[in-house]
This record gives structure tokens, C-alpha cells and sequence, in this order.
């Protein structure tokens, strides 16, 4: 079962599951979340308070929606992608940019950077993925100069009281059948509302990127509480 291979090797699993849906995942991205995903993604690189000429990272950048993004909203930043999905990358790659970004391959829990090399590094639904979240937010803290930001977009677990049983019939009921339908990857896609409620809460984030080292941390919740934007200063 799904879950096993899950709770066995979590980095193996996210990575094959990727590579099997690389094809799709723009698409069903946009169908998912009813186009927003693009507009959560610039309100992110918003708060990443980036100077004109200075040099963004993208962890788990996958098809590099993110990177493709801030090249457009800052043409004087240097934009570099990492993602451990090859598959992810090559369809990044795939695309047109507005100018050329490197993707390289990396592991977010050893990113393949020195230290202090970043003005921000931002990440856009990765950390739910990752074993160990806190190594994650230190490695990402470790390439970020000091003062600059950490920056982590993600599917939050609802939290309102009336929208919770929607979102859950939306979550565990349409999404897994919907990701099968276009993907052809049902278990991917069940996978996503049980990593989205496994998620902590955005309070209990916050507490995580500060016990990772992060000062000034705050967030912002997106889509009745189903999306939060977390930043914090290095
Ligand atoms: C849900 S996708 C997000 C892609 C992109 N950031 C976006 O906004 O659409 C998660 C990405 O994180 C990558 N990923 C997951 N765990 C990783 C890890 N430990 N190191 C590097 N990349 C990882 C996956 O390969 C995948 O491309």
C-alpha cells in the first residue's frame, strides 16, 4: 500500500511520485485550485523582499512555475532552480522563459550551495514532501545571506470549522479521482489532502521555522485557510 512504501522511505516515494506525474502536474495544478495557484505563487516572491540585482533560489522548484515567475516580476534578480525530481526539471526546461534559468539537481536536506549565497530562498508546496522539515528550513536558512528571507508556500489543514467538511469532501473525495481522470495517477493524488493534513497548522509552522532558526517569522493564510504563505528572516 501507498502509505507503506510511504512511512518506509519518504524522499524515494516523493521523488518517484513526481517523476510519474511531471507530465501532468502543471494541468492538474490549474484545475485543482481553479487557476489561483499562479497568483499564490507571486503573492509569495511578493514577501521574499528580494533587492533589484540580487540572487533567488527555488527549492523543489519542479517545473519551475515559481522561478518562471520571479524571472518575469524581477529581471535584474538572478534566479537559480533546485528540485531532486529530474523528470520535474525537464519539464521546467521544456518551457520558454523569459531568459534562461539554471535547474539543478539537489536535495533540499543538502542543497549543492555555500552558505550566505542567497538573497532569498523560497519554496512553493515542497515542505510537506520532506522527512524532516526542520533540516529543510536550516539548509534553506544556511544558503540565505543573513538578513535575507526563507520563504514556504503550502496547502495548510483547514482550520475553519465550516469549511472543513468541504474541504475534506473536496480534498479525499474529488481530488484523488479528478488526479487520476488527467494524470493517470490516482495515488498521487490521494496523497496530496493526507500530506496537506498531516501538515502543521499555519501557528504551529510559524513555531517550527523559528525553532529552525528563523527570526521575525509571520504568514498569511490564502483560499479560506487552505494555503499559507510563511517568511521569516535569517
Ligand atoms: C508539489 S511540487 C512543487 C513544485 C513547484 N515548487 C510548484 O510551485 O509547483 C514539489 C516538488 O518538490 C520536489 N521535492 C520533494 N522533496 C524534495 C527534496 N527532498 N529535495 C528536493 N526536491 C524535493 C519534488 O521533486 C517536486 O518537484
Amino acid at each position: 500500500m501507498a502509505s507503506e512504501s510511504l512511512r518506509d522511505d519518504k524522499p524515494r516515494y516523493v521523488n518517484r511520485m513526481f517523476a510519474r506525474i511531471a507530465a501532468r502536474y502543471d494541468l492538474m495544478n490549474t484545475l485543482m485550485t481553479f487557476g489561483q495557484d499562479q497568483r499564490w505563487r507571486r503573492q509569495m516572491l511578493e514577501v521574499s523582499n528580494l533587492p533589484p540585482r540580487g540572487r533567488l533560489l527555488d527549492v523543489g522548484a519542479g517545473t519551475g512555475e515559481i522561478a518562471r515567475q520571479a524571472a518575469q516580476l524581477y529581471p535584474g534578480v538572478e534566479v537559480i532552480g533546485a528540485d531532486f525530481t529530474l523528470e520535474m526539471m525537464a519539464a521546467a526546461q521544456a518551457k520558454r522563459f523569459r531568459r534562461p534559468i539554471p535547474f539543478v539537481q539537489g536535495d533540499t536536506l543538502a542543497l549543492p550551495f555555500v552558505d550566505n549565497s542567497f538573497d532569498a530562498a523560497v519554496s512553493g508546496f515542497l515542505l510537506r514532501n520532506v522527512a524532516d522539515r526542520k533540516a529543510a528550513l536550516r539548509e534553506q536558512a544556511r544558503v540565505t545571506k543573513p538578513g535575507g528571507r526563507v520563504v514556504c508556500l503550502e496547502t495548510a489543514p483547514p482550520q475553519n470549522v465550516l469549511m472543513e467538511p468541504l474541504f475534506r469532501l473536496y480534498f479525499f473525495g474529488l481530488i484523488p479521482g479528478i488526479g487520476g481522470l488527467v494524470s493517470g495517477d490516482a495515488e498521487a493524488y490521494a496523497y496530496l489532502p493526507n500530506s496537506t493534513v498531516d501538515f502543521p497548522a499555519p501557528g504551529a509552522f510559524k513555531h517550527e521555522m523559528e525553532l529552525a532558526g528563523l527570526r521575525n517569522v509571520s504568514y498569511r493564510t490564502l483560499m479560506f485557510g487552505a494555503v499559507a504563505i510563511h517568511w521569516g528572516e535569517k
